[in-house]
């Protein structure tokens, strides 16, 4: 009975741990896209007045990229970047808002390393790891 009772410890201890390395960031965000960002690209990422996020990877095989592009909206990314922007050369027509000063960086990583793994279909440690969000407490 005693080894038992440790064993279940042990297995709730690991899953506390589980969750706090891997789980927080994508469940931040999850609630940075819910509050900031749904409005526009639809509460499964389906698109609206924004576009459909299916192909987020596509446009953005790299994270630190998409973490640009959400950092100076398209406005900043006209004046800093130019008129196309992704891999894929579309076009900036306008309308995504600029979400630097407005999220921390730390939001920002965690809200495009949400949109690849649960949109854009990247494997989790990956996308986590590529937006410099994977098992770190604190960015800068
Ligand atoms: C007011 C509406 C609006 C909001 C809010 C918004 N976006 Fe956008 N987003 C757009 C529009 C419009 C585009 C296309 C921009 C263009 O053509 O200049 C876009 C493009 C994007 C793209 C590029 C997608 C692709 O594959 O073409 C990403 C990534 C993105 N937004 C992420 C976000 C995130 C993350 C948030 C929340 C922090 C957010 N957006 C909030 C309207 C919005």
């Amino acid at each position: 009975m005693r080894v038992l009772m440790w064993v279940v410890v042990a297995v709730i201890a690991l899953a506390g741990c589980g969750s706090s390395s891997d789980g927080s960031p994508l469940a931040e965000g999850k609630r940075v896209y819910a509050d900031l960002c749904s409005v526009c690209h639809g509460s499964t990422g389906d698109g609206g007045v924004g576009p459909a996020l299916d192909g987020v990877a596509v446009t953005w095989p790299s994270c630190q990229d998409q973490i640009a592009w959400i950092r100076l909206g398209s406005e900043g990314w006209k004046a800093e970047v130019g008129d196309t922007y992704g891999a894929t050369g579309k076009p900036v027509n306008g309308g995504m808002p600029a979400q630097m000063g407005n999220l921390l960086d730390s939001e920002i990583a965690a809200v495009a390393a949400f949109e690849r793994v649960n949109y854009g279909g990247i494997e989790k440690s990956i996308a986590l790891a590529d937006c410099g969000v994977a098992g770190t407490t604190s960015q800068d």
